[in-house]
């Protein structure tokens, strides 16, 4: 599962603001960024940290790169590039970031910088635990999820694609299900439903998962 490749060709996809967090914790480990590949055609020709944004996302391939790592930060889009292109994709933890060294890390997943995952946890594919995101013991985080500064208590699950949002937190054992988003500040006090939008402390939906599609 876990794949890290060091100081190799690697290429980001995406060039926004996330990007600019994946490429740095990129470089914070010693890889070399060789490009950002955006379908903004605005984006071409610029540059961020010095390294150029080439150009669409379907002129990435193997040849022209060791290793790729999504900077997108919406969990649809980073699972329909995930699941349409074929390149190796990789996993980098930043040298600020803790995670326990039994801990699977599935590929193309990142750990921004004061990022902490404690034993027995288990981390999906392309998922980011964002800056200062923490995931307790035993916590089980599924593919495409984004954990920004949120919290995950002992036990906790999240499922495919789950949005948890800034200082939100899931109480021990809780589940959050598929897609669904967590709000600001949220407090999960019960499982929340799959796709709704649960929001405030103990948490609410506000939108089911049919309004909010
Ligand atoms: C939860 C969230 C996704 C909902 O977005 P949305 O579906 O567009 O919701 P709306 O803005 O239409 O708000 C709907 C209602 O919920 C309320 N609401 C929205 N977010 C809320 C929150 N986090 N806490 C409490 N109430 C919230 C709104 O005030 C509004 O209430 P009203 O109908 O009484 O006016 C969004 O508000 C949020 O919390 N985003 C977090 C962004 C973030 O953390 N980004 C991290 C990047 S690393």
């Amino acid at each position: 599962m876990k794949e890290i490749i060091d100081k190799q060709r690697i290429a980001v996809i995406g060039a926004g603001g996330h990007a600019k967090v994946v490429a740095s914790t990129l470089m914070a480990v010693g890889h070399k960024v060789i490009g950002f590949y955006d379908d903004d055609p605005q984006k071409w020709g610029e540059s961020i940290f010095g390294v150029p944004i080439i150009g669409p996302i379907s002129d990435l391939n193997r040849a022209n790169c060791d290793g790729a790592i999504i900077g997108l930060g919406d969990n649809h889009v980073r699972k329909q590039v995930a699941t349409t292109m074929d390149l190796n994709w990789i996993t980098v933890i930043h040298p600020f970031a803790w995670v326990h060294p039994e801990v699977p890390l599935g590929a193309g997943t990142i750990v921004c910088a004061g990022a902490i995952v404690q034993p027995s946890a288990i981390i999906g594919a392309h998922v980011i635990l964002n800056t200062k995101a923490s995931v307790d013991h035993d916590c089980i985080v599924g593919d495409y999820v984004h954990i920004a500064v949120a919290h995950l208590a002992g036990g906790a699950s999240v499922d495919e694609g789950v949005f948890l949002a800034l200082g939100s937190t899931v109480l021990p054992g809780l589940n959050v299900g598929a897609w669904a988003h967590l709000g600001a500040g949220a407090v999960a006090t019960k499982n929340i439903p799959a796709g709704c939008i649960a929001v405030g402390s103990p948490a609410r939906t506000i939108k089911s998962a049919v309004e909010a599609a």
